[in-house]
C-alpha cells in the first residue's frame, strides 16, 4: 500500500511512518518542520525515517497546489493525516492559525484525496473535542458541541467536514481521536516531556491545580489504532483511540519519579480555562470495528520513554 503520512517528522507521525515502512508499505512523508517546538527534534525524527527509506518532503499542507501536485504524482492508496498545529494552550493565542492548518488544510487534502482516488483517509483527531465534561467515559456518540479551545473546535469541524465528504463524494473517512499520547520522541510541550526535562535538568514544571486525570496512551498503541484504521476503510466513522484507563496526573508523576529515581520540581499554578480535568476513552467501538487492543501499561510506557529521553539528552550533550 502507498501511504501519505502528513506530519511525518513529528512525534506520532514519525512512529507511524516507521511502522508502515517496517511492514513493507511505501510511505511518503510531508512536514513543514515548523518551530512550534525545536525543529532540530523534527530533523532528527526525519533522519530516523531516512534509515527506513522514508523521505519526508518539506512542504506546507496549506499549499493546496503543491498538495494536488503531490497526490497527482504519487497516487496514494491511503492518507494518514497526522499533521496539525497541536497544543491546546497555544491555540488560544493563535486561533486563526489553528483553523488554517487543522481545518482548511485538512479540506485541501480531502479534496486532493477524492480527486486522485485515495481510497481511505484517516484523520488524527483528539480527545480535546469532548470538552471539560465530567461525563465519562467519553463515547463517540457524545455531542461534542462545546470545544474548549480553537484547537478542539477546528478538529471537530474537520471531523464534520469528513462526514460531508463521505456523504457527497464517497470518501472513506475515519477520525481517530487520540488520547494523551506519550513515548519516545514525545512533544516537549506536553506534561511527560516537561516532567522528563525537570527530572533530568532540574527545571521547574507548572502544575495546574485540580485533580487532573488523563488517559495516558503509549505512542505504539496509538500507531496500532491508526494502522488498523488505514487497513479497513469504514465509510465514515469516529473512533476513540486511547488506553481506556485514566490515571491521575499525580500518579503519572509518581511513576516518572520512581522510574527515574529523581524528584520533579513542581510549581503549582491556577487551572487554565483551556484545560480540561479529565480525559477517558471508551474504546469499545474501536475494539469492535477494528480489533483495537492497547497493550502498554503506564509503568512499561514510562520506562521506555525515560530510557529514550536520557539517551537523547546524553547524545545531544556529546554532540
Ligand atoms: N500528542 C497527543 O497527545 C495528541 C493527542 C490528541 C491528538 N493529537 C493529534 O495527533 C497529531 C500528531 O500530534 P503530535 O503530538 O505528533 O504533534 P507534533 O507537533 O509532534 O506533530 C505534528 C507535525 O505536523 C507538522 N505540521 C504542522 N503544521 C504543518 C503544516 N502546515 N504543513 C506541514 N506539516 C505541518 C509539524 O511540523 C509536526 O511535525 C496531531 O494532529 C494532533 O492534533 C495528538
Amino acid at each position: 500500500m502507498k501511504v501519505l503520512v502528513t506530519g511525518a517528522a513529528g512525534f506520532v507521525g514519525s512512529h507511524l511512518a516507521e511502522r508502515l515502512a517496517a511492514r513493507g508499505d511505501t510511505v511518503v512523508g510531508v512536514d513543514n518542520f515548523n518551530d512550534y517546538y525545536d525543529p532540530a527534534r523534527k530533523r532528527r525524527n526525519a533522519s530516523v525515517l531516512a534509515q527506513h527509506q522514508v523521505s519526508v518532503l518539506e512542504a506546507d499542507i496549506r499549499d493546496r497546489a503543491r498538495m494536488f501536485g503531490l497526490f497527482e504524482e504519487e497516487r496514494f492508496d491511503a492518507v494518514a493525516h497526522i499533521a496539525a498545529m497541536a497544543g491546546v494552550r497555544n491555540s488560544v493565542a493563535n486561533p486563526a492559525l489553528y483553523t488554517d492548518v487543522n481545518l482548511v488544510a485538512t479540506q485541501g487534502l480531502m479534496d486532493a484525496a477524492r480527486e486522485f482516488g485515495a481510497e481511505n483517509f484517516v484523520f488524527a483527531s483528539t480527545s480535546s473535542i469532548y470538552g471539560d465534561t465530567p461525563n465519562v467515559p467519553f463515547r463517540e456518540t457524545d455531542p461534542c458541541t462545546e470545544p474548549p479551545q480553537p484547537y478542539a473546535a477546528a478538529k471537530r469541524a474537520a471531523e464534520l467536514l469528513g462526514y460531508t465528504y463521505h456523504k457527497l463524494y464517497g470518501l472513506n473517512f475515519t477520525a481517530t481521536r487520540f488520547f494523551t499520547v506519550y513515548g519516545p520522541r514525545g512533544r516537549p510541550d506536553m506534561m511527560p516531556g516537561l516532567l522528563a526535562e525537570s527530572l533530568f535538568y532540574g527545571h521547574t514544571v507548572p502544575l495546574y491545580e485540580g485533580d487532573m486525570r488523563r488517559d495516558w496512551t503509549f505512542v505504539d498503541d496509538i500507531v496500532s489504532g491508526v494502522v488498523l484504521a488505514l487497513d479497513k476503510p469504514l465509510g465514515y466513522e469516529i473512533l476513540n483511540v486511547g488506553r481506556g484507563e485514566p490515571q491521575p496526573l499525580a500518579e503519572f508523576i509518581r511513576v516518572m519519579e520512581a522510574v527515574s529515581g529523581k524528584r520533579a520540581v513542581l510549581e503549582p499554578q491556577p487551572k487554565l480555562a483551556a484545560d480540561v480535568y479529565v480525559t477517558y476513552a471508551d474504546i469499545g467501538k474501536a475494539r469492535r470495528l477494528l480489533g483495537f487492543n492497547p497493550t502498554v501499561s503506564v509503568q512499561a510506557g514510562v520506562e521506555r520513554f525515560w530510557e529514550w529521553y536520557q539517551a537523547e539528552q546524553k547524545g545531544l550533550m556529546g554532540a
